[in-house]
């Protein structure tokens, strides 16, 4: 694992539940931990249970006990070292979003499928049980024909002008701001939930250009308006100055015989409106579902009804899918974003920001493997 911070812990976590909460497709063994510090880096490791570390990445994919090499370092390290993983052999998972953009995503996308491995690009939020839930009742034509997807990540994080600079905040480092941070959780759910975006218009605005530490050269915040292949609309926005609100990523759908909404901040719920002409019911509204039957999505491995789970299942969830995909020999989608779901995505941000710089409707084109 390269990145031993939010990330790193959020994905070591994973590794160490797996084996004795699910029935696990592979036991993971954790190798290396990389990081830059040797004293940060090895406390980390022997905290989460890594059985050594090194203060270069390229040692990582040089230990041929290394299966999986797991990519938790800010965007600008992705693709570089993804790429180099996958050359030699190991099966790569990636933190969102899978470049600095969409051209960085290619390269990464395509070099990876090349070299024969498995590859996914960790866009979590797909494996909210919730949300796949809502993508069952989708692919069941429940919805009908979806006309609307609204999508929503709000953050207060940056909101004080005087918090620092950090490589969330320049292109250098991060390649866009809410666009790539945010908004590509949004991009890749609008993409799994609704289908394929065709064309944007948008505007970001840069709110505090300069911090403690340096200048800020990323959107702070935008706006979108969205098309979709199959005719759908929609709106994606996404801010990290939203006063109040912490990790608020929601979105509603409406289709032509229901609607569906989620909050992440509720997220064992699921909201759903299903207009049935012969019901009395019909016109009531939403309902809500808590999601934690035995029969729900990912449920078999967690508790009795009721005995609600969290953000850090999400992970869990998501590197179980990615252990299977590799013991099996199965495919990671439709379901576990791919390489390409993180290029289309990646694809989807350049036009965004395009969109703002030129004021015109961006229609998107999607290069082949
Ligand atoms: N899926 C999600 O919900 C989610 C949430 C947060 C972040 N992310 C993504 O995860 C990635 C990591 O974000 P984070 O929040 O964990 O960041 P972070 O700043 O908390 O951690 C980054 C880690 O990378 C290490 N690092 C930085 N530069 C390095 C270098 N040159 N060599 C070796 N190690 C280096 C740091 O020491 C740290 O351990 C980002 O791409 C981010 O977009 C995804």
């Amino acid at each position: 694992m390269l990145g031993y911070a939010f990330m790193g812990k959020a994905h070591s976590n994973a590794y160490r539940t797996i084996p004795y909460m699910t029935r696990p497709p592979l036991v993971p063994r954790l190798v290396s931990l990389a990081g830059r510090s040797t004293e940060k880096v090895a406390e980390a490791a022997s905290r989460y249970g890594f059985e050594t570390y090194c203060t270069d990445w390229r040692d990582l994919v040089g230990n041929d006990s290394v299966g999986l090499f797991d990519n938790c370092g800010p965007n600008s390290m992705h693709a570089e070292a993804s790429i180099a993983a996958a050359e030699s052999g190991k099966h790569v998972l990636c933190e969102k979003p899978l470049g600095r953009n969409a051209d960085e995503s290619y390269a990464a996308w395509s070099r990876v499928e090349k070299a024969h491995v498995k590859h996914m690009c960790a866009f979590n939020y797909r494996f909210v049980p919730a949300v796949r839930l809502a993508k069952e009742i989708i692919d069941a034509g429940d919805l009908g024909e979806i006309r609307h997807f609204r999508g929503r990540y709000l953050q207060e994080s940056i909101l004080d002008p005087e918090s620092p600079m950090t490589w969330r905040l320049t292109q250098e480092t991060a390649g866009s701001g809410a666009v790539g941070d945010l908004g590509a959780h949004l991009i890749d759910l609008g993409r799994y939930l609704v289908g394929e975006v065709s064309a944007v218009m948008a505007a970001t605005r840069t709110f505090v250009p300069e911090r403690p530490g340096g200048k800020v050269d990323v959107d702070d915040a935008f706006e979108a308006i969205v098309e979709f292949e199959e005719g759908a609309v929609g709106t994606l926005e996404a801010s990290r100055f939203c006063l109040g609100r912490k990790n608020a990523l929601s979105w509603e759908i409406n289709g032509s015989k229901g609607s569906l909404a989620f909050d992440l901040e509720r997220l064992n719920e699921l909201q759903v409106a299903f207009r049935d002409p012969d019901s009395k019911r019909a016109g009531d509204g939403f309902r809500t579902v808590l999601v934690s039957e035995s029969q729900h999505p990912f449920w078999e491995y967690w508790w009795p009804p009721g005995h609600m789970i969290g953000w850090e299942h999400t992970f869990i969830h998501e590197i179980h899918h990615f252990l299977t995909a590799i013991a099996e020999d199965r495919p990671v989608g439709p379901h576990g974003a791919t390489f390409e779901d993180g290029y289309r995505a990646a694809e989807i941000c350049d036009a965004i920001l395009r969109s703002a710089t030129t004021g015109s409707r961006e229609q998107i084109s999607y290069r082949g493997g």
